[in-house]
């Protein structure tokens, strides 16, 4: 069983690719939608939300944990990773490597909220792993914009491609990137590939690196490697938790997820945690 966490919608760009990667595997999700969005809070309370996430997926004996949330593992990885008994992976290191696999120019940018643009996590990842990638490429130039809108656009709906706000919000926040010459972006919160449209709109030509993705992918490599193990899949179930009412994440995961399947969608009191 593997367990996945989000403050919201946003970890489902992880559970689709998970998915989609390991059939088999039993995953539970967890989304925090009474409490979305976590990138504009404090630290402490990004780590208290994160612990009480953790609390709740433990009780489900997941043999590993997928932190499909930019905030979260760009704050909190450490520490959760050192109070709780299983691995757990972030988003961080994979998008990090993905996009220096794909730049050709070496001038990367990143967007995500404002706890993890604030962090500078994406920044030292790429440069510490540069050297492994640089295959004659320069140096990499990082570009870092937060998009503190997106979160909440996604969480109220605003996702059918050609919405004007959204579009609105997309040539606001990264009209400025354009002009900095990149060739590859992160998608630094799991949320934004739900808005890839709008983004790619503003930024045409531009190679997006959904983290969620890449997350998903590096930890089913690991699985598949047996590195991680996992106990008694039962034929690849999906049960979704939420803390806020059920019907609003139901529409927007079924669009998402495009007819791949989830079980049930329940709601939890995630305070008692
Ligand atoms: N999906 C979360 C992330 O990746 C959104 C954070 C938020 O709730 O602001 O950062």
């Amino acid at each position: 069983m593997i367990g996945i966490f989000d403050s919201g919608l946003g970890g489902l760009t992880a559970l689709k690719e998970l998915r989609s990667l390991l059939r088999d595997e039993d995953i539970v999700y967890f989304g925090d939608t009474g409490r979305v969005p976590y990138g504009t809070r404090s630290r402490e309370t990004i780590i208290k939300y994160a612990r009480e996430d953790m609390r709740f997926l433990m009780t489900h004996s997941v043999d590993a944990v997928l932190v499909a949330c930019g905030t979260v593992s760009s704050t909190a990885l450490d520490i959760i990773s050192a109070e709780f008994d299983v691995p757990i992976f972030g988003v961080i290191d994979s998008a990090a490597k993905a996009a220096l696999r794909a730049t050709k120019n070496g001038r990367i940018g990143v967007i995500g909220t404002n706890a993890t643009i604030g962090s500078g996590a994406f920044e030292r990842s790429i440069r510490s792993h540069a050297k492994n990638y640089s295959d004659g490429k320069r140096e990499p130039e990082i570009y870092s914009v937060a998009c503190p809108l997106f979160v909440p656009l996604v969480e109220g709906g605003f996702i059918t491609p050609g919405d004007e706000i959204t579009l609105a919000a997309a040539r606001r926040y990264l009209s400025p990137l354009a002009a900095s010459g990149i060739d590859t972006l992160i998608l630094g919160c799991t949320h934004y590939p739900i808005i890839s449209w709008a983004i790619s709109a503003a930024l045409p030509g531009i190679t997006l690196i959904s983290s969620g993705r890449a997350a998903a992918d590096d930890l089913a490599a690991r699985i598949t490697s047996g590195e991680i193990k996992t106990k008694n899949p039962e034929g690849g179930s999906v049960h979704c938790y939420v803390s806020d009412k059920t019907e609003d994440f139901e529409a927007i995961a079924s669009i998402f997820m495009g007819g791949e399947r989830i079980d049930s969608v329940s709601k939890i009191d995630i305070e008692k945690y």
